[in-house]
This record gives C-alpha cells, sequence and structure tokens, in this order.
C-alpha cells in the first residue's frame, strides 16, 4: 500500500460507530438529518474522503491489502467547527470579575498589547492551534489582535499544520488604549495586504474583522464595507449587541441606526459569510434582515454565562429563519472544549425556556458551522471529496461518561450525556486530511485480515 513520507497511508479505513448530519435536525430531531452507524466505515484517500457507510457492506467491496484502522465502539465524525474564537485571549480565560466592557480595559487588551512581539504571536498561536486539536476542533474562525504580526503569526502556523482555518486582524480605531489602535487608512491597507496574502492560500480564509462597533469610527466601519463589496468571498466577524451597557454605548456613538445590528448594515457588513458573536439583544427585525442578508449570528453560551451577557433566543432565530452556530468564544468562553460548550448551550436554552436537542446541538458544531462558512462541500460532514478533518470520540473516556453511555437507550441520549459529561478527555484522535495529529495509534490491520 502507497504511503505519504510522513509513514501514514494514502488510503485506508477507519471502522467505528459512525455519524454525521445532511441537514438540520431542527427541535424535533428529524430522521432524516443524520446518518448513522452502529459498525461504519469511513474510507481516507489522500486526505480526502472516498466513501463512507456500514461497514459490512463496504469491506467486500474494498481491496484485501487495505489498512483498516480500528476505533471499536468509539463514534468517528466530522472535526468541530467553532466559528467564534479569540486565540490571542488564550491567557485570559478565567479573568473574570466584572463584565463586558470593563473585562475588555482589564484583562483582554492588556493581554493582546503582547502581540506586537512576533515570537509571543507564534508561541501563543502553536499553543491555541495545539489545544484546538485537542478538543476535536479541526475548523476555526478567528480573532488575531489589532497589530498585522498577529495575523501573520496565526496564519503561518495554521498554514504549516494544513489545517482549515479563518482569521482577520482586528480593526479598532477608537474607545481603546492608544497603542492597540489602527486608523481607517493603515486598518484597510493591513486588511488588504493580508487578505491578498493570506485568503485563499492553501486551507486558509481572510475574514474583515471590525472589533465591535464601539471601537470602530464610522470612517472605519465604511472603509471595512469598501473592502467587504470589493472582496465579497472574503469573510467578516465581528461582535453584536453582547451585553447591554454596550448597546446604549453604541447607541449613543451610532445615534441615527435603528439599533446595533443597524449599524453595520449601514456600512454593508450584513451579508453572506458574515457572523456575528452574540445577537442577544437584538429585536424581530434585526433577526428577519439577517436571515434575509445569509449573515449568521454565533451564539456563545459560555462566555455569555461567565461574562453574565444575557441568553441567546433560539427560538426567535429560529422563528425568523436566522441561521446560528455554537461557538467557544475563548477568552471571555472559559473552554476550548466544544463538548462542554455544547453542554452551556443545552442549559442556556433552559433557563430561555426553550430546548436544544442534542442531536442539534452536534450538528450546529458540524455541518451546520460550515454552512454558515460556505465550506459544506469541504468540511463538516462525511461526502465523498470532502476534507478528512475527523474525531473519534470516546465513549468510555472515564468511568462515568462510561457508566452514564452504556445506559443511553437512544443516540440522543448518548449524545446529551457526551455533551453533559464531556470534555478534552473524550476526544481520543483527531485527524487533519487523513492524518493523525492528536491521540493514541489506533490499531491498524488489513482488510484480509479483518472479520468483517
Ligand atoms: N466585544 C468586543 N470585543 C470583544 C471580545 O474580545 N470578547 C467578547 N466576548 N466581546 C467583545
Ligand atoms: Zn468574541
Amino acid at each position: 500500500m502507497a504511503r505519504h513520507t510522513d509513514g501514514t497511508e494514502k488510503r485506508c479505513a477507519h471502522r467505528g460507530a459512525l455519524l454525521h448530519f445532511l441537514a438540520d435536525p431542527g427541535s424535533h430531531s428529524d430522521p432524516a438529518s443524520f446518518e448513522f452507524f452502529a459498525d461504519g466505515l469511513l474510507v481516507v484517500d489522500e486526505g480526502r474522503v472516498a466513501a463512507v457507510g456500514p461497514a459490512g457492506e463496504l469491506l467486500a467491496s474494498l481491496p484485501a491489502d487495505l489498512p483498516i484502522i480500528e476505533h471499536g465502539g468509539d463514534i468517528l465524525m466530522p472535526g468541530f467547527i467553532d466559528t467564534h474564537i479569540h486565540y490571542p485571549q488564550t491567557d485570559v480565560i478565567g479573568s473574570g470579575g466584572r463584565q463586558l466592557l470593563d473585562w475588555l480595559e482589564d484583562h483582554t487588551f492588556p493581554a493582546e498589547r503582547r502581540f506586537s512581539d512576533p515570537v509571543h504571536a507564534r508561541s501563543v498561536a502553536e499553543f491555541f492551534l495545539d489545544e484546538l486539536l485537542r478538543n476535536g476542533t479541526t475548523t476555526a474562525m478567528v480573532f488575531c489582535t489589532v497589530h498585522r504580526t498577529s495575523a501573520e503569526a496565526f496564519f503561518d502556523a495554521a498554514l504549516r499544520r494544513r489545517m482549515r482555518m479563518i482569521a482577520g486582524k482586528v480593526l479598532m480605531d477608537r474607545n481603546c488604549p492608544p497603542d492597540l489602535r489602527d486608523s481607517p487608512a493603515a486598518g484597510a491597507q493591513d486588511t488588504r495586504e493580508l487578505l491578498e496574502k493570506w485568503h485563499g492560500r492553501e486551507r486558509l480564509q481572510y475574514a474583515i474583522t471590525p472589533r465591535f462597533a464601539a471601537t470602530s469610527s464610522p470612517e472605519q466601519l465604511e472603509s471595512a464595507g469598501r473592502l467587504a463589496r470589493e472582496f465579497p468571498d472574503v469573510l467578516i466577524q465581528t461582535h453584536a449587541a453582547e451585553n447591554l451597557e454596550e448597546v446604549a454605548w453604541v447607541r449613543t456613538l451610532y445615534p441615527d441606526a435603528r439599533s446595533y445590528m443597524d449599524v453595520y448594515d449601514r456600512y454593508g457588513l450584513v451579508r453572506e459569510r458574515a457572523l456575528f458573536a452574540h445577537c442577544i439583544h437584538i429585536d424581530r427585525l434585526d433577526r428577519e434582515r439577517m436571515a434575509k442578508s445569509g449573515a449568521a449570528a454565533a451564539f456563545c453560551p459560555a462566555s455569555n454565562l461567565y461574562l453574565g451577557s444575557g441568553l441567546f433566543d433560539i427560538a426567535a432565530a429560529d422563528c425568523a429563519g436566522m441561521r446560528f452556530s455554537i461557538a467557544t468564544d475563548v477568552g471571555g468562553g472559559n473552554s476550548f472544549s466544544m463538548l462542554r460548550t455544547l453542554g452551556d448551550a443545552y442549559k442556556v436554552a433552559h433557563l430561555a425556556g426553550q430546548h436544544l436537542p442534542a442531536l442539534r446541538a452536534f450538528y450546529l458544531a458540524t455541518l451546520g458551522a460550515a454552512r454558515i462558512l460556505g465550506l459544506q462541500h469541504r468540511v463538516g460532514r462525511f461526502s465523498a471529496g470532502s476534507e478528512a478533518d475527523f474525531i473519534v470520540l470516546d465513549l468510555k473516556a472515564t468511568p462515568l461518561i462510561a457508566r452514564r453511555t452504556a445506559q443511553a437507550r437512544s443516540l440522543e441520549e448518548r449524545l446529551l450525556a457526551l455533551l453533559t459529561l464531556g470534555d478534552d478527555r473524550v476526544i481520543a484522535r483527531t485527524y487533519i486530511l487523513g492524518r493523525q495529529v492528536h491521540g493514541a495509534p489506533a490499531t491498524a490491520r488489513t482488510n484480509r485480515n479483518n472479520s468483517g
């Protein structure tokens, strides 16, 4: 069997339980929205998915010398996609005390200052990417800092690992410490040069990244909107309507806007491939406008709880047709684990008098996020030709998880146990383009020797 120079097999198959989504299961867990094979097979060729299905059927059609990696009863699924996270806030996790605006001043801005140093930026980027992989996150939409060096360091580190990452240099030209400010012209120039260098390079994409309306002047949002029009396939990321004090402040800064979301809309930033973190304190018109434009919200439950920001309204989003994903928002969020974050989303839904089924939560963290980012043909689902970024979930990761999942009577119950009790310990292995990048080696044998 042909091998890559790094020793991994070019073509092989992974056998285990297998789950992936075809559509949004919605609040009623539509059984046609996912495929689950208790004994499944994922055939990988040159870093891409070649086939997926029940092991019994597929093995018979595959060559006798095909290497089979055995994952036992562990669950194979597409890698998680974290649609909102700040790599420079890795060291801010757990710095609490106060709500958003004070937290930014007290903890976040001081930490972000250090990213003018490319050596620091590089070392945090490497730690951050390791941590994503340990937690089963294979794609993320990432804020850098205002420093161009922070974006260069991040993209370069992701490129070397061949990871599918989206990132952008923060734009902020007011209401922040003077040494963290750019200007409309300099911010636009840096953005243009960075996106021309990195957007579409291998698996990397650029996101135009105004921090939030409060730290950008109208001139800066205007220039961000111009770039968004000039580069329609480039993504956009920012924060919106997270905290009541912030919302009131933005109202005074942009008195002519109907609402916080309307500020962004006026500058052409509400469009497809635009992702707005939080969107807690928005109204029906905002949601309908987002739905119509194709823009989406990133629901960040861990961060919203940690910073006391409020409860995202899933039912209102669904009612308006506004798409949303689920994201960690590290360092406002206190965990890199998408499993823990899905668990927090489940609880936030309950606090709001709503219900988030576990099946839907896993959809939102995989195919749902990929769709919002326009990546559904590349990642988030196992379809022929898609990129083989996937994870293996260990249902026996802890005695309690083993005990609880063994008693689960349905897939929904098992997934709910995983997002209630799980974290990085559940991620047994992570694969990028078919290459294992995290976890202990699994047992391999050839198809001929397989019990079938
Ligand atoms: N609003 C503006 N900047 C930030 C940030 O860094 N984190 C969060 N959670 N909200 C923000
Ligand atoms: Zn954020």
